[in-house]
This record gives C-alpha cells, structure tokens and sequence, in this order.
C-alpha cells in the first residue's frame, strides 16, 4: 500500500492523546498517514483509543510527572515505531481560584505536568529524533502562557515557562535540524476549563464572557486547534522554528 497523507511515514509520540485535544490530534495524525504512540495517564480512554484506531496506534501509560516513566514511554514507543520523528506534547492540568487559596502543592504539581513533563519528554526523545536526521518536536502551552488571565495564575506561570523553554531549545537544537514550536489557544470548549468557569461564576458568566473577549465571539472546538500539531509535526513547517502560535479567535493581538 502506498503511503499518502501529510504525515506518511511519520513517527509520532503524544503526550495527552486520549482526550479532548489530543484526541483529535492523534486523529488527525492516523488519517495524514502517521503511525502513533498515544501516551497519557487515562489507561481507559487509552486501551480504548488504542482499539478504534487499529494497527497504527498503540497505548502507553505515562505519567509526565515521573522521570521514569516519561523515560519508558520514549523507549517503549520508540521501540515500537522503529524510531522518532515528532513528539508532541499535549498533556496538561489547571486549577483555578483566587492566589492566596494556591497552595505549594498545586503550584507544584502544575509545574510537574504543565512544564516538567515536557522537559523530561525531550531529555530523552533528542537523542532520536537528532538519529532520524531531525524531526519536530511540537510543545502545548496556551494563550495563558503569553499572557495574564485572572483566576488562573499559576497555570500562566507554568505555561510561560513553556513557552520560554521551546524558545531556548529552538536555537539549541536547530543544528540538530530538530525544531521545537509551541502551541497557544485561547478558549477552547472541553472539560479542562471547569474549574476556571466555575470560578468565572458560572456557565452564564463565561459565555458573556467569551462573546464580550473573544472578537470571533466563541469558544474554539478541539478540531479547530488539532490542526496546529499536523502542521507543526510535518515537514510543511520545515522552515519554522522558535514559534509559538496562537489559536484563540483573535484575543492576541
Ligand atoms: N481547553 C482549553 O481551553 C485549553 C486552552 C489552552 C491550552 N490548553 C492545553 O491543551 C492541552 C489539552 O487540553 P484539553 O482541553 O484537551 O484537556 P484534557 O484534560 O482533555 O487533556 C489533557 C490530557 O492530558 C492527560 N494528562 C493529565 N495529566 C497527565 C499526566 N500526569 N500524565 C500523562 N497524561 C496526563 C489527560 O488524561 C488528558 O488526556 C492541555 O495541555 C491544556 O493545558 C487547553
């Protein structure tokens, strides 16, 4: 079988494939000719996913907080694909609520999954991706890592340094020919942001919100976002590298 797509051939690992987001990410990358290691912490939703996308996909359980772990999956699925040519990391976490109700370990943890789990998932797939002659590695911060939103602030803080770390490793690893770009969106409609709705006051308030903010006047779907790692994990962005590129119905201007 002749391999068609924008993605034919490829190896792929994602972090946070099974739902939302990553879920269509991996989607799309199956349908674009990829084969993919779909790692995340929901082993449910995984061995389920693994299922309905057959022979070019298979589950890993990871968790990016543990070195060890994060260690494995690479390996593991590098094993797998017969090598490495893109790592997109999707995995995320918030919480939301007024500064002085954030304790040490919330910061903590959302530093673990936001920021340490991307440093680990690259530690350990340079090597072969820098093998493979170079490769993408395609990170996901948010609007919120570019810029303040209330309620959320220590979610800001570990997504900035995201995109921080995608900035530095860009001209570290361009000799490498591997390049590293991040993806920022705005509001995106799944259950990550209960907590930041709740706090908000409510459905109602967000959606006033959304239509008073949002110059598209709407919230984004996951389809509308899973795009941006198609592109970046394809050798149709070969010429960029360092970015970190917005999607979030005009608010970033
Ligand atoms: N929804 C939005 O409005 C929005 C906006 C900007 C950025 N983002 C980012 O997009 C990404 C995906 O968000 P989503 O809206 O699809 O939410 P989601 O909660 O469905 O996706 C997060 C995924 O990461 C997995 N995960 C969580 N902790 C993990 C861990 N420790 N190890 C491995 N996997 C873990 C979850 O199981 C889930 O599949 C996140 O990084 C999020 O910060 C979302």
């Amino acid at each position: 079988m002749d391999m068609v797509g924008r993605l034919a051939g490829k190896r792929i690992i994602i972090t946070g494939g099974v739902n939302n987001i990553g879920g269509e990410a991996v989607r799309l990358f199956i349908a674009e000719g990829a084969r993919v290691v779909i790692a995340d912490i929901d082993e449910t939703g995984g061995k389920e996913a693994a299922v309905r996308h057959g022979p070019a996909a298979i589950f890993l359980r990871v968790d990016v907080t543990d070195e060890e772990s994060v260690k494995n999956m690479v390996h593991d699925g590098v094993a797998w694909l017969g090598g490495l040519d893109a790592l997109c990391q999707n995995a995320g976490l918030q919480y939301a609520g007024p500064i002085e109700e954030l304790d040490a370990l919330r910061w903590d943890r959302l530093f673990a999954v936001n920021t340490r789990g991307i440093f680990f998932g690259v530690k350990y797939a340079v090597p072969y991706l820098r093998r493979a002659g170079g490769g993408a590695i395609v990170n996901m911060a948010s609007l919120a890592g570019k810029r303040g939103a209330p309620g959320v602030a220590g979610y800001c803080a570990s997504k900035g340094a995201v995109v921080a770390f995608g900035n530095a490793l860009a001209l570290e690893l361009a000799k490498d020919r591997i390049r590293v770009n991040t993806i920022c969106p705005g509001w995106i409609d799944t259950p990550f942001n209960d907590a930041a709705i709740a706090h908000m006051g409510g459905r109602e308030r967000q959606a006033e919100f959304v239509r008073q903010v949002v110059p598209l006047g709407r919230q984004g779907t996951p389809s509308e976002v899973a795009p941006l790692y198609v592109y970046l994990a394809s050798d149709e962005s070969s010429y960029m590298t360092g970015q970190a590129l917005v999607v979030d119905g005009g608010i970033y201007n």
